[in-house]
């Protein structure tokens, strides 16, 4: 399975010296599926160096045994506002609690995934690095925090832990170089983030009706020839490309030519346009930019925003303004054009759900993807690869996409599993793949699906499909709450707790809970209702109630897919 052990590397032959053991576990927290990503190739590594590995998600390790580990490896991301991802709640507060086991016996390291735009960047990592050495465990080698543009940093660390390990047991006996891990999985694409797949667009819907406030394009692409495979509750990368006016617009303010030669992060040369279109993140400003141009221009305004102490005026600038804004409100001259492109973060690929299944669709992926525009700080806002999608894709178009496996929003392997999905708005993505995956494979579980968002008449995602999969039996049931029709705001919670006996009487039946969408607003409060449900329906009082999620989400059936 996906999150389950890495099978130990293949014994040395019974001729060969025995290598001393060495175990080394490695423990992931993952939300979007990158550092369980980069657990697992670590994993490889160290198993090609018949080190004995385990690997294993936070969430399913054994807390009992972590005494017992001497070499600990940790790859976590940060998610929200500094939080730890889902599936590293549960082992973070257990670490951080009075049950933690002291530790001098082990030595660690920890790489951690973040984002420098923000404000508590990597502090998951951090955390744990505090926390490890706390308990007197042993540095192998220094944490290192990522940001989005992760590989390089990641590969560097991952050298430096084998080095320390290797080091750590050369005093042993010698190791047998003959061991091999388990073979590279077959049949994977060459196509990935690093290598994404030009692939073709072949439809591109607005799903909304006229007079909506939403534009949400349905976007169906081809994989053929690609190799990429994917399952329901993974996620497409794309890569959008930059508005061009914002690209025009920068380049004059700076008084550069947009024709002069740049070289982009690969080495490569092109246009300083072309650069700025698809090479490049533009629209976002952060704290390591910022120095970065307050230091190349001089300006002394600028280096006053990013000095210590400032932390609360850089946030509210940063804010909603992108690179324009900065060259407008802080001049930045004498800054060559070589080290202007060089401060820039490369462009990030955009995860959408995927909401199609492979097996209904051979060769197809579908997203379902809401267009970004607002208005803010005097200009108007777009999304980047919403708009991009939106705008100035249509049929026959290519984008660069790749797969981004997510182990933590699967079906489940029993198709007798019922179902509970709650996705309002573009929330409702996964659960168009789920219910095509179970009509395929004849998955014979009930299903339940909470939708929602602004008007029934221009809103209805895919209305005619679930009214398809109702009659068909391949959906049990449908509740929908339009916000906006009514005088009172009705949202997914409020049917939740509507049909809260019912819905307690799913779960007491082995119901696997999914939730899409929204994070803040709309994943906090179903969390918060299906907490009143199960005290109210169950007779719990709220620690009853809190341990009856937390259970659920050890066993996989409270899965959340949320932005
Ligand atoms: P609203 O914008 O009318 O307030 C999909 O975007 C739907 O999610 C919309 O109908 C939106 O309603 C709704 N929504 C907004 N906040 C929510 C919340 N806290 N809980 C559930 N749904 C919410």
């Amino acid at each position: 399975s996906a999150s389950g052990t890495v099978p130990a590397a293949i014994p040395t032959p019974a001729s060969a010296p025995t290598a001393v053991s060495k175990d080394v576990t490695i423990l992931f927290g993952s939300q979007t599926g990158n550092s369980h990503g980069l657990a697992k190739k670590l994993a490889k590594k160290l198993q090609d160096q018949s080190f004995q590995v385990t690997l294993s998600s936070m969430s399913d390790f054994k807390t009992n045994l972590l005494k017992k580990v001497t070499n600990l490896l940790m790859v976590v991301s940060t998610h929200g506002e500094g939080e730890p991802p889902d599936n590293a709640i549960s082992f973070y507060e257990f670490l951080h609690s009075k049950r933690a086991p002291q530790l001098e016996g082990t030595r660690y390291a920890v790489l951690s995934l973040g984002d420098t735009s923000y404000e508590f960047f990597c502090q998951t990592g951090k955390d744990f690095d505090k926390r490890l050495q706390e308990l007197g465990a042993k540095p192998l080698t220094e944490r290192v925090d990522c940001d989005v543009d992760f590989d390089e940093p990641a590969a560097a660390w991952m050298g430096s832990v084998l080095n320390a390990l290797q080091s750590a047991s050369a005093s042993g006996a010698s190791v047998s170089g003959g061991a091999t891990a388990a073979a590279e999985s077959t049949g994977e694409s060459e196509y990935s983030r690093t290598n994404p797949f030009q692939a073709e667009i072949l439809e591109n819907l607005n799903l909304n009706g006229r007079g909506s406030d939403r534009e949400t394009r349905h976007v169906e692409i081809s994989l053929e020839g690609s190799g990429l495979q994917y399952e329901p509750g993974d996620s497409l990368g794309v890569y959008p490309e930059n508005h061009p006016r914002l690209v025009e617009e920068i380049i004059q303010a700076m008084g550069y030519n947009a024709d002069e030669q740049v070289t982009v992060k690969n080495g490569e040369t092109r246009s300083l346009r072309e650069a700025l279109l698809r090479n490049f993140e533009i629209t976002v400003l952060t704290k390591p930019l910022l120095e970065q141009l307050a230091k190349l221009s001089g300006n002394s305004d600028l280096q006053e925003l990013v000095a210590a102490g400032n932390e609360h005026e850089l946030k509210a600038y940063t804010t909603n303004r992108d690179l324009l804004d900065l060259v407008q409100d802080y001049p930045l001259t004498g800054v060559k054009v070589a080290d202007f492109v060089a401060a820039l973060r490369k462009m990030p690929a955009r995860l959408y759900s995927i909401s199609s299944s492979s097996k209904a669709s051979p060769d197809e992926v579908h997203i379902t993807v809401r267009a970004v525009r607002y208005e803010a700080n005097g200009r108007n806002r777009y999304g980047v690869a919403s708009v991009h999608l939106a705008e100035r894709v249509q049929a026959g178009s290519t984008v660069p996409v790749y797969i981004q496996n997510n182990p933590n929003f699967k079906l489940p392997a029993d198709g007798e599993t019922p179902l509970i999905m709650i996705g309002p708005g573009t929330g409702v993505a996964p659960f168009r793949s789920f219910l095509a995956e179970r009509e395929e494979t004849g998955a014979e579980g009930k299903t339940w699906l909470f939708y929602g968002d602004q008007h029934f008449s221009t809103d209805f995602l895919y209305q005619i499909e679930w009214q398809r999969w109702l009659k068909d039996g391949v959906l049990t049931k449908l509740d929908v709450a339009f916000s906006r029709d009514t005088d009172q705001k009705v949202y997914v919670q409020h049917r939740m707790l509507e049909n809260s006996r019912e819905l307690y009487e799913w779960l007491e039946a082995g119901a696997a809970v999914y939730i899409c969408g929204d994070e803040k607003k709309m994943a906090h409060d179903v969390h918060a209702a299906l907490l009143t449900i199960i005290e109210k329906e169950g007779g719990k009082s709220k620690e009853e109630a809190a341990a009856y999620m937390a259970a659920l989400q050890q066993q996989k059936r409270y899965q959340r897919d949320v932005y």
